[in-house]
């Protein structure tokens, strides 16, 4: 399972790139509306320059033909855009023409395996299915995981499950294990991932040993 970050924020991104662990980025209006007076054409054109791999970009049009002009554009900023468009009946549409056009796109806001199926068919690249906000109503997240990865794995599905809305550490390790490609990840649960005590208590017993030894 590949790490793409969940933010629209440059130096968390800057941060988990140096880390050598990123493969992509997702961001969405409520994370770039998180960010004081940027651009948003200009954010990820930044994003882009330094990060690879897949860039996701959200439409806000609710309209097929509003999402492909908005979607063609947002293309434009750069080859590792990823156009996110939501899963409803119009998103589909505007998925289908993106990818007739080579347009990657991610569909957004996954919360059945059939939206999974209903997205994978219409050609996108990528599903979001939303762990923590299905964790959030008392559903269980991961559940949706396994169903996915089955369907697609059943069916010869080539689309990457991206787990969304991860909340904590133990959502990458059971994602990871229920067959999703990639977590998105936000900056604070990245960080999350590299804590355990005797990995703290390990590094000081080290130095305690090293300076015993040669009093430096
Ligand atoms: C990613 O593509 C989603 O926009 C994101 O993971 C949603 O996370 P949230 O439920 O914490 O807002």
């Amino acid at each position: 399972m590949k790490f793409f970050i969940d933010t629209a924020n440059m130096e968390e991104i800057k941060e988990a790139h140096s880390w050598g662990i990123l493969s992509g980025v997702t961001t969405n209006p409520s994370l770039v509306a998180k960010e004081n007076n940027i651009s948003f054409h200009d954010r990820l054109k930044e994003i882009t320059e330094l990060v690879d791999g897949s860039v996701s970009a959200e439409v806000i049009a609710l309209d097929a033909e509003g999402m492909i002009k908005e979607g063609r554009e947002l293309a434009q900023i750069a080859p590792n855009i990823t156009v996110k468009v939501p899963m409803t009946p119009e998103g589909l549409k505007a998925v289908s023409i993106f990818s007739k056009e080579g347009i990657k796109t991610n569909v957004t806001l996954i919360f059945s395996a059939n939206q999974a199926l209903l997205a994978a068919r219409a050609g996108a690249t990528y599903v979001s299915p939303f762990l923590g906000r299905l964790d959030d109503i008392g559903h269980d997240g991961l559940k949706l995981i396994d169903q996915i990865s089955d369907i697609f794995a059943i069916h010869g599905i080539e689309t990457e499950i991206i787990a969304a809305s991860i909340r904590h550490p133990q959502h990458i390790t059971e994602a990871a294990l229920k067959g999703a490609h990639i977590a998105t990840v936000p900056f604070k649960v990245l960080n999350q991932l590299f804590k355990h005590p005797l990995t703290d208590k390990g590094i000081e017993a080290f130095l305690a040993d090293w300076k015993n030894r040669t009093g430096k």
